[in-house]
C-alpha cells in the first residue's frame, strides 16, 4: 500500500494532524519518534525532524530506508522574503536551494558538489495536489483555517498561495539586513526556512517524490523571532491540519 511520509520540524507545526490519526502507534529511530497510522484511509508515517538541515536529512533517510515511504511532504512555517509574501500566506515549492551552500571556487555558489544541481525540483504532481488542497482549504469559509480571533490577532488578510523557490539554511533569518541580502542574492526566493532543501536533496538521491508547503510565520526581519514564536504556538498547526485535511479528503 502506498505510504506518505509527512514531516515538520516542530510539534506545534503538526500537533493538530497527530491528534487526528485515530490508530497511530509510535516507533523511535535515531532519537526521533515516528507515528504510523492512517488518515482518511491513507497510510502515513508522521515525524518531527527537529530544526536544521542535518536533522531533516537523517529523518528523511530513515523515512525512506526504515519505513519505506513512497513520497514525502514537508510542512511547517517559513519566513517570507519576496515582496507580497505576507504572514499567513502559503508557499508551495517548485524547487529548493541551500542558501548557505558555498564550495566556490571549486564549484559554483549554491551548487551541491558533485550533483551538478543548486536547485532541487519538487515533484510537479505532488506540488500541484498541495496547491489545490491549500486553495480549497483557504477558500472554505466554514473551514478551520481562518479562525476569526487568530485572523484578528495576527492581522491576517485573505491568505494567498504562492508557488516557486524556497531556500533553506542553518540560520534563523532574523534581521532586515540579512533578509535583504538574501533577496538581492536570490531575487526569486519566496521564503526561507531551515530544512526543505536538505530533504529535497535526499529525495532526489533516492528518487522519491517530494513536495514542500510552508505557511509564512514572519518576514525574516528584526521581529522574526517574536512573530515566529507566536505564530507557531497559535496558528501553524491549524494551517497544516486544514490543508492536509483538504489534501486527504475525497
Ligand atoms: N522558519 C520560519 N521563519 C524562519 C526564518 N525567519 N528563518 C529561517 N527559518 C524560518
Amino acid at each position: 500500500m502506498p505510504c506518505l511520509g509527512l514531516m515538520a520540524a516542530l510539534r506545534p507545526e503538526l500537533a493538530a494532524v497527530l491528534d487526528r490519526m485515530p490508530d497511530e502507534r509510535r516507533q523511535t529511530v535515531g532519537g526521533r519518534e515516528y507515528w504510523l497510522g492512517h488518515w482518511h484511509g491513507h497510510e502515513l508515517v508522521v515525524v518531527l525532524s527537529g530544526i536544521g538541515k542535518v536533522a531533516a536529512a537523517t529523518t528523511a533517510t530513515a523515512l525512506i530506508e526504515r519505513f519505506g515511504v513512497d513520497r514525502i511532504i514537508f510542512t511547517g512555517a517559513a519566513g517570507g522574503l519576496a515582496d507580497g509574501v505576507r504572514v499567513g500566506d502559503v508557499v508551495v515549492a517548485h524547487e529548493l536551494l541551500q542558501h548557505d551552500m558555498d564550495a566556490s571556487p571549486l564549484f559554483p555558489r549554491y551548487e551541491v558538489p558533485l550533483t551538478g544541481l543548486s536547485r532541487f525540483p519538487t515533484d510537479a504532481a505532488l506540488a500541484r495536489e498541495l496547491i489545490d488542497a491549500a486553495r480549497k482549504a483557504l477558500a472554505d469559509p466554514a473551514g478551520e483555517l481562518l479562525d476569526e480571533n487568530a485572523a484578528l490577532e495576527f492581522s491576517l488578510q485573505t491568505p494567498l498561495v504562492h508557488e516557486g523557490l524556497i531556500v533553506s539554511g542553518d540560520r534563523f533569518v532574523s534581521t532586515r539586513v540579512e533578509s535583504a541580502a538574501l533577496c538581492r542574492a536570490l531575487p526569486d526566493a519566496l521564503a526561507v526556512e531551515m530544512e526543505g532543501a536538505a530533504v529535497a536533496q535526499v529525495c532526489h538521491d533516492y528518487g522519491v517524490p517530494f513536495a514542500a508547503l510552508r505557511t509564512i510565520s514572519d518576514r525574516a526581519d528584526d521581529a522574526a523571532h517574536v512573530d515566529f514564536t507566536r505564530f507557531i504556538e497559535k496558528v501553524a498547526s491549524r494551517y497544516s491540519a486544514a490543508i492536509l485535511e483538504a489534501y486527504f479528503s475525497p
